[in-house]
């Protein structure tokens, strides 16, 4: 059997993640594909109490690196992996570009200590493809504002997220091929029309 392919979705707080990987979720089962639906931190019943702890409790950096690969460990041997080997297409609401952009770019975090983490936790495991909404945190942040109330990482400066934004930027000029790059601040018709599109050269 073909071995299914793994799409992470990345981005700033704020950007509108969500509405489009429901898109894209739908669109792939019309086309007959299995889809498995996850995301970090989380995706497991461990990593979803990881996550609550990552969500709401001050930590080290250091710590908190490690509770996200730990998470991320769970995640590929319980959930990626096995999707992947029967075929189906696992579709990550976020993943490891997000500890280069958050903790790397955001918080100062030495590339060198994620980079050997990434090797152990992952091993030759790599997106396929890595759909990045690219927004300003100013619309990011007007956005926040309305929808809820804001957990440990929403609740970072404005200048943390202009951090973030570009060490993103910066993961996606370095592996171009595996990047897709969105702009987060059209309209949300107009993002599902051009992911879709997008989305069927993969198949
Ligand atoms: P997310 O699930 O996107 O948050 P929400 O459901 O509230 O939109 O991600 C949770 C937060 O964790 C988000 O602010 C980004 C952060 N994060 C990191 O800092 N490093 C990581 O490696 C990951 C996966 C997420």
């Amino acid at each position: 059997m073909q071995q299914g392919k793994f799409i992470t979705f990345e981005g700033i707080d704020g950007a509108g993640k969500t509405t489009q990987i429901d898109a894209l979720e739908h669109w792939l089962e019309k086309q007959g594909i299995e889809v498995v639906r996850t995301r970090e931190p989380g995706g497991t019943p461990l990593g979803e109490k990881i996550r609550a702890m990552l969500l709401a409790d001050d930590m080290s950096v250091t710590a908190e690196t490690l509770l996200f690969f730990a998470s991320r460990a769970e995640h590929i041997e319980r959930v990626v992996v096995p999707a992947l080997e029967r075929g189906a297409w696992v579709l990550s609401d976020r993943f490891t570009d997000a500890t280069y952009a958050y903790q790397v770019g955001g918080k100062n975090y030495d590339p060198a200590k994620v980079e050997a983490l990434e090797s152990l936790v992952q091993g030759a495991l790599q997106p396929f493809k890595t759909v990045l909404f690219d927004l300003s945190p100013d619309i990011a942040a007007q956005r926040l504002a309305k929808a809820r109330a804001a957990d440990r990482f929403e609740a970072e400066s404005r200048e943390f997220f202009r951090r973030v934004r570009e060490a993103y930027l910066d993961r996606a000029q370095r592996c171009a091929r595996r990047f897709f790059i969105l702009d987060a601040s059209l309209e949300p018709q107009a993002i599902t029309d051009a992911l879709l599109q997008e989305a069927q050269s993969w198949i």
